[in-house]
């Protein structure tokens, strides 16, 4: 059965490229994107991307990916620090969620160390740049038994 996994992008990675490169790298959100769909190519995964600087928007990419998602790969950015109206979506929809960070957030601004959405994710991975997102796709592929020993990982 074919999985659906919602990469998800929050406000200011439409601006990776040119945002800050010391801390972001010079990687697009289209080079992300086009390397998670490359990644899931073997796989029978239907994967979907959609980035947005609006809280609400974001709200409702959730939402809708009720429908049709069994995972989410999320870097909510700034809001990660603030949002609980995304915190109580993620909870909601009960769909598991990886928070995403490209940066080492724990070692920026104190104010970066404090998630609201990390605590009611699967998991969090962060300071492994674009590579983060690749290994949130793969722990949802170990999760289902796509990839790797799925007797070792419990569901
Ligand atoms: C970020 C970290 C956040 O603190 C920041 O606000 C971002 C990007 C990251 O990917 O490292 O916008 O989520």
């Amino acid at each position: 059965m074919t999985k659906g996994i919602l990469l998800l992008h929050g406000p200011n990675l439409n601006l990776l490229g040119t945002r800050q490169p010391e801390i972001y790298d010079r990687i697009t959100l289209a080079d992300i994107d086009a390397a998670a769909q490359e990644h899931v190519t073997a796989y029978p995964i239907d994967l979907r991307a959609t980035q947005s600087n609006h809280e609400g928007a974001l709200i409702d990419s959730l939402h809708e990916a009720r429908d049709w998602a069994h995972g989410v790969v999320f870097n909510p950015g700034a809001y990660t620090h603030t949002s609980l109206a995304l915190r109580d979506a993620i909870v909601a929809i009960e769909i598991p969620v990886i928070e995403v960070h490209l940066s080492n957030v724990h070692g920026r601004e104190a104010f970066r160390h404090k998630s609201l959405l990390a605590g009611v994710c699967l998991g969090q991975i962060a300071g492994f740049g674009w590579q983060g997102y690749i290994l949130a796709v793969d722990a949802l592929l170990r999760r289902w038994g796509l990839l790797g020993d799925a007797a070792a990982i419990p569901n």
